[in-house]
């Protein structure tokens, strides 16, 4: 099994709180052309997964629900084939904001792996949406330019 709920939700609560204390105002990444090119085209790997785990969800494809999941879980920016320079860069130009909302949402894609395994659909769709809860947080904090509708958006759970 994997971790409980309440811890998960927790751990979550903790990194946008600790993201949101360290970026006030949300902080967009400043990355070199090419690595900034490398993380769009895997965000449009990711998009196109989440399209695809939709229309999965909607028909009960297990098969696909999992095998999709499975593919966004371990998806991930660091693991490409970088240089090492560009390794350093990353490491260094990532706030750990970022980070901790990246490793949390790759954290949802593997339960959500898991309820596809179970074949149990309202974990399924209830980790789903936390998914995309997880897009529109990181966004928020690190990608207004890109995405300037988050402008007037406060991320929610953050004292003053
Ligand atoms: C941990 C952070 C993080 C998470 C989680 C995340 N994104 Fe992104 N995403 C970014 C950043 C940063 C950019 C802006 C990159 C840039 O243009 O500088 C971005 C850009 C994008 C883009 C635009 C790519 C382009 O070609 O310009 C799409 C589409 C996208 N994300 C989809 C998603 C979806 C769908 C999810 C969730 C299923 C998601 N992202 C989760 C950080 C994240």
């Amino acid at each position: 099994m994997r971790k409980p709920l309440s811890l998960a939700a927790a751990s979550l609560l903790l990194a946008l709180t600790a993201a949101h204390a360290e970026h006030p105002a949300g902080a967009d990444l400043h990355l070199s052309t090419q690595v900034r090119s490398l993380l769009q085209q895997e965000m449009r790997e990711v998009a196109r997964g989440t399209q695809t785990l939709a229309i999965a969800l909607a028909s009960a494809d297990w098969k696909t629900l999992h095998d999709t999941a499975a593919m966004i879980r371990s998806s991930y920016i660091l693991n490409k084939q970088l240089s090492a320079a560009q390794k350093h860069e990353l490491e260094h130009a990532l706030p750990a904001g970022f980070k901790q909302l990246d490793a949390e949402f790759h954290a949802r894609a593997e339960k959500l792996a898991h309820a596809a395994e179970a074949r149990d659909h309202e974990l399924a769709a209830f980790h789903y949406s936390r998914l995309l809860e997880g897009c529109a947080a990181c966004h928020s904090n690190h990608a207004k330019a890109r995405f300037p509708g988050f402008a007037s958006f406060a991320p929610p759970a953050h004292g003053h």
